[in-house]
């Protein structure tokens, strides 16, 4: 059974104990205006107990002492915001990832998507590439892969040259193996990857058909119309109004009967569009557009 990796860092890594919590409010405040106004990365909607630990993680790892210290250094130095944004970004993922959605997307959107002469999907926010490449294999053995076109966006460079590449830790082809058998995988999970480069070579056939590139969604518009999209563990690290935000995005990017998909701990409900959707699946997070 793989173990799943939590997204959150453990509470303990935080502020020293003499830190005043006002005056730590004040400097993330300070922070994430500069970094916004200064490389135009727009965190100030972020969960606010997430973001803090995320700057303490770094502030340790550089060697200072406090959250102004690491502003000083941001704001002067470029290779530093890089290394804050791998933080701030959060990029962990996995090949089927909770196979349940895989399996229950075969059997009750697949259907639906045979219909369509061609298909549009959006992975947003799909860091390393993980559940892009998840997808296409299963829209290759559902014998939809070639009348689709998946777009793959992420906030962070970084992890899109990571997902162009396709190569993965070949150390966790045994957990996505075990993961791709109980999504209803079709055939050997190792057909689709050779050992190379020291990981593992994903086959370029599957991205024949996908579009990495680079979309915010804090400050970014729509780019498309789409049969799917797909959001998963990434509206968790957005307060109440920057998740209402994203929602008007996806429901002005979705088709009308268009699908949208959620991480497992996320949900439409208390969005102001939770009325715009049906459920397909409860506990898959999984719905669609019906007004
Ligand atoms: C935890 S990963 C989720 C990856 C994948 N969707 C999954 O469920 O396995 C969250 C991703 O959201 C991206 N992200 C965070 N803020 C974003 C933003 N404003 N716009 C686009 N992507 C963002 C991060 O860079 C990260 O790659």
């Amino acid at each position: 059974m793989a173990v799943q990796v939590d997204d959150r860092l453990p509470a303990a890594i935080g502020a020293p104990a003499q830190y005043d919590p006002d005056l730590e409010q004040l400097e993330v405040g300070l922070l994430l205006e500069g970094i916004f106004k200064q490389y135009g990365f727009d965190f100030r909607s972020y969960a606010y107990a997430s973001i803090r630990r995320r700057l303490w993680k770094r502030i340790e790892a550089e060697g200072l002492t406090t959250i102004s210290g690491l502003q000083e250094r941001v704001l002067h130095d470029p290779a530093m915001m890089e290394r804050l944004l791998l933080d701030l970004s959060i990029n962990v993922t996995a090949m089927f990832r909770d196979p349940g959605f895989y399996r229950v997307f075969r059997e009750q959107v697949v259907p639906t998507l045979r219909t369509y002469p061609f298909i549009r999907l959006w992975h947003a926010g799909c860091a390393t590439g993980e559940e892009v490449y998840s997808m296409a294999v299963l829209l290759e053995e559902e014998g939809l892969y070639e009348r689709s076109r998946i777009y793959a966006t992420d906030i962070n460079e970084v992890v899109l040259q990571k997902a162009k590449a396709g190569i993965f830790p070949i150390e966790r082809m045994q957990e996505y193996t075990e993961n791709y058998i109980a999504a209803g995988g079709k055939r050997a999970f190792s057909d689709y990857y050779i050992a190379k480069y020291g990981g593992a070579l994903f086959s370029p056939s599957l991205t024949r058909n996908v579009v990495f590139s680079q979309h915010n969604l804090v400050t970014d518009s729509s780019f498309s119309e789409f049969n799917v999209i797909l959001c998963r563990n990434v509206l968790i690290y957005f307060d109440k109004s920057l998740q209402a935000r994203v929602h008007e995005l996806f429901y002005n990017s979705l088709a009308m009967f268009g699908v949208l998909a959620l991480g497992s701990r996320e949900s439409l409900r208390f969005s102001p569009y939770e009325d715009s959707y049906e459920q397909i699946n409860g506990p898959e997070k999984i719905y669609r557009k019906v007004r």
